[in-house]
């Protein structure tokens, strides 16, 4: 049994994705087969007769939120519908015991699922149903797919994880690291250069790892260097790298290879070596430090960006105090700061929440103080200096438009005649807390000529 026309037809979706870029881009593989199975965009949620939340439950707070909104849809159900399904990290995670928690939801599916979805949707007309498959192959990767941006593009290199940090629930919400097929990749690479993609952003949980559980005998720069040399891809992105695998020949690729950008997202977590080993990370401060110097060293006007847990199990204030130590010394360029959540089935899970949320807190504030001083003084650096921009699209609020440095710094520009797609070179006018003022001085890539 299908939909059949009349039905397909009438019906509209609406996902709402929470989480890293990974889910953003698994909702673009649900939207595409959506979309040829013949459903519609709906414009709100109040407005789709099938409401799709793909979840995360990377933190607390997010599963909270969550829960709160699947909470609030299924109990404005009215006759039946909207139909509602939930996919994502909570559902592999969590599975049949959210159609015990949530008496609306008709469906629960996991990410080895999705191929099956049309299939799942018919049945869930007639009886609720929880589909979770075993995560062993990157099957999502092959499925339809409705690209957000035009110009830009993600292309998972790999899924999963096998680093099992002990605050971290990746490892069993994706299960192990299953790297793609490097020609897989590559053909995925050329179509999306064919198609007038001019950015790919590589993702994957630990992309430095990438191909360490292939038979062929191929790493990241690889992937790197393949990509580069596919026609129409000017820029290329990737995210996240470990720091306990990247290698220095990385690093020279990256100062090699024109199409990389200078970019390096390098989540640190905490400046303490006790705390970096009671988070089994797999590298000191000082190897972490390392790195960084030598990347710098390397490649020139690389901008470092990381991730930082506060409250960690018995983090103390001395301890605390080496990771705003940490964050004097290398200035990062922008740092995303969060407070310990512990998650079910992890290791720090038994470690005890012993740091009080007051002291979470505090901490938190001044971390957060620090970077936004130190962001705030390097893009005050970038004032009078000119940029390669990639045009995104425009800004939420006023006319202008968003762009990119290669380093990954917000440029606002509000001259005419800008399209996305076009990168341009930019002299930067001013700059603010979170983002620069930038004028264009040239075109270097117009889309619309190309
Ligand atoms: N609590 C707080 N932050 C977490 N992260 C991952 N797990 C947790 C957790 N349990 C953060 C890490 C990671 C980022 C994506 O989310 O900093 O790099
Ligand atoms: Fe989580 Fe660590 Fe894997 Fe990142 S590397 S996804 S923090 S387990």
């Amino acid at each position: 049994m299908t939909y059949t026309e009349k039905d397909k037809n009438s019906h509209s979706y609406f996902i709402r994705t929470y989480g890293c870029q990974m889910n953003l881009h698994d909702s673009e593989h649900i939207s595409g087969l959506l979309e040829e199975a013949g459903f519609k965009p709906a414009a709100e949620i109040g407005q789709a007769d099938l409401v799709i939340f793909n979840t995360c439950m990377v933190r607390k707070s997010a599963e909270q939120k969550i829960f709160g909104s699947i909470a609030s849809v299924t109990s404005n159900k009215d006759a039946g519908k909207p139909m509602i399904a939930v996919c994502g990290c909570m559902a592999q995670v969590y599975g049949v015991e959210l159609l015990n928690r949530f008496p609306g939801v008709d469906l629960v599916f996991g990410l080895g699922a999705v191929g099956e979805l049309e299939r799942l949707l018919v049945m869930a007309k007639e009886r609720r149903v929880c589909a979770i498959e075993n995560l062993d192959e990157c099957l999502i990767d092959a499925l339809p797919c409705v690209r957000e941006k035009r110009f830009k593009a993600w292309l998972p290199i790999s899924h999963g994880c096998n680093n099992f940090c002990s605050y971290c629930i990746v490892p069993f919400a994706r299960g192990r690291e299953k790297s793609r097929n490097l020609d897989e990749i590559l053909e995925e690479a050329s179509r999306l250069g064919t198609d007038g993609v001019v950015e790919v952003v590589l993702l994957g949980h630990n992309v430095n790892s990438y191909g360490a559980d292939l038979p062929d005998d191929v790493d990241f720069v690889d992937v790197l260097e393949g990509v580069s040399r596919i026609p129409g891809i000017r820029r290329i992105r990737f995210e996240t790298s470990h720091p306990k695998n990247i290698t220095e020949r990385t690093i020279a690729a990256i100062a090699q290879i024109p199409e990389v950008c200078e970019h390096l997202h390098l989540p640190v977590q905490s400046g303490s070596d006790a705390v970096l080993k009671k988070m089994n990370r797999g590298y000191t401060r000082d190897y972490y430090l390392d790195i960084v110097d030598t990347a710098r060293k390397l490649v020139s006007g690389l901008s470092v960006t990381t991730d930082i847990i506060v409250g960690f199990p018995g983090e103390t204030d001395e301890q605390f105090e080496e990771t705003l130590n940490l964050v004097r010394r290398v200035e990062f360029d922008s740092a995303y700061v969060f407070l310990y959540s512990p998650r079910p089935g992890t290791r720090a899970l038994q470690m005890g929440d012993d740091v009080p949320i007051e002291t979470k807190r505090k901490r938190f504030d001044e971390l957060h103080r620090l970077q936004q001083r130190i962001t705030a003084r390097k893009l005050q650096s970038m004032v009078g200096k000119r940029f390669e921009v990639l045009i995104e699209g425009s800004a939420q609020k006023g006319d202008f438009f968003e762009g990119r440095t290669r380093g990954n710094h917000v440029v606002l520009i509000s001259d005419y005649g800008l399209v996305p797609g076009m990168i341009v070179e930019a002299n930067i006018i001013s700059a603010g807390g979170h983002a620069l003022r930038g004028r264009a001085e040239k075109v270097l890539c117009n889309p619309l000529l190309e």
